[in-house]
């Protein structure tokens, strides 16, 4: 019954990237926990699996599994390595247990913008990250920007000190606890799928996220506000088991690394756009968003900017320098 009642479930949410696998092709399964469409991860990996169904016909067959119904990030890295889930795409903020390199994306005001993100995808430092957790069984296949982060709390958050006392959700990253504990706050963290509920019944004041989460979750509705700090980079790395991806024919291998490639070409350049969309879709629907001065929004980046000392040994000098350059 409770498989029954999964598979039930999966069927409710399965979005149109929900393929009908033939007999003989190789399975692939995305497992992810945002929403299937209208948010940057969501339609690149519909994207993904329309391209592998199409082009990959009679050899391959994706099927997509949005919205934590498969796995949670925590459980997909071990999905992952027993061959329950293919592929994945969990932000880089929760790989502490597999590399302490991938901090660097997580410091507060480290990038601009995401055209910044972008030219940074582009270094040869951020090529190899992404071979970072290969030694545990992983290879990154790409980076995915998912745009920078904003706080919400059930107060006004001018300040970083009207975060002061307040209880913020985070993801496993130990970067985020020591920014949240910068402000005078707590930090709790908790799985994607457990924020609504944490925010609707008050076991956090507030949490950080981008606008297409914020939006397609609902957060805004359990808030007060959303204030506009870009503090941080949101962003996901595109993963899957070495042993897999060595497995594959060569050729298909080739096939399957080149849409990837091209998926995440196109996924990153409409990021931006998407992000503001859903800006304006929490304005639309009756969300409240506060800008900050400039004065304001300073005394955010010398609260928190401190941070990135703490830091330094796991991420590399030469690391942090070159995401910096990136701004420029
Ligand atoms: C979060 O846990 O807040 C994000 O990593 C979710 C996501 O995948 O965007």
């Amino acid at each position: 019954i409770a498989t029954a009642i999964a598979i039930g479930a999966m069927a409710l949410s399965a979005p149109a990237a929900m393929a009908q696998c033939d007999d003989g092709e190789m399975v692939i399964k995305f497992s992810h926990v945002v929403a299937a469409s209208g948010h940057p991860k969501g339609d690149a990996a519909t994207l993904f699996a329309e391209r592998v169904n199409k082009e990959m016909n009679g050899i391959a067959c994706m099927e997509v599994f949005p919205n934590s119904t498969l796995f949670d990030d925590d459980k997909v890295m071990e999905a992952l390595l027993l061959g329950d889930v293919q592929l994945a795409a969990p932000s880089l903020a929760k790989f502490e247990a597999y590399t302490l390199k991938y901090r660097l994306f997580d410091l507060p005001f480290l990038f601009a913008d995401l055209d910044s993100v972008s030219r940074f995808f582009d270094t040869p430092e951020a090529k190899d990250l992404l071979l970072a957790t290969q030694d545990v069984g992983y290879t990154g296949l790409g980076y995915w920007s998912s745009g920078l982060k904003q706080f919400s709390a059930n107060k006004p958050l001018l300040l970083p000190s009207d975060g002061a006392g307040l209880k913020f959700r985070i993801q496993t990253s130990d970067v985020a606890e020591a920014m949240i504990n910068a402000m005078g706050g707590s930090a709790q963290k908790l799985a994607f799928s457990e924020v609504y509920g944490a925010l609707q019944t008050k076991v956090v004041d507030g949490q950080e996220n981008s606008w297409s989460n914020i939006y397609t979750q609902k957060f805004f509705e359990v808030q007060d506000g959303i204030t506009e700090t870009n503090h941080q980079l949101l962003a996901y790395l595109l993963v899957t088991s070495t042993e897999w991806l060595d497995g594959l024919d060569p050729a298909v291998r080739d096939q399957f690394l080149k849409i990837a490639q091209e998926v995440t070409v196109t996924a990153n350049a409409s990021v931006a756009e998407q992000e503001a969309r859903n800006r304006q879709n929490i304005l639309d629907a009756g969300g409240t968003i506060r800008e900050l001065t400039p004065e304001q929004r300073q005394a955010w980046v010398d609260a928190m900017k401190p941070v990135w000392t703490q830091f330094e040994d796991d991420i590399g000098a030469d690391n942090i320098a070159a995401a910096v350059a990136a701004n420029t």
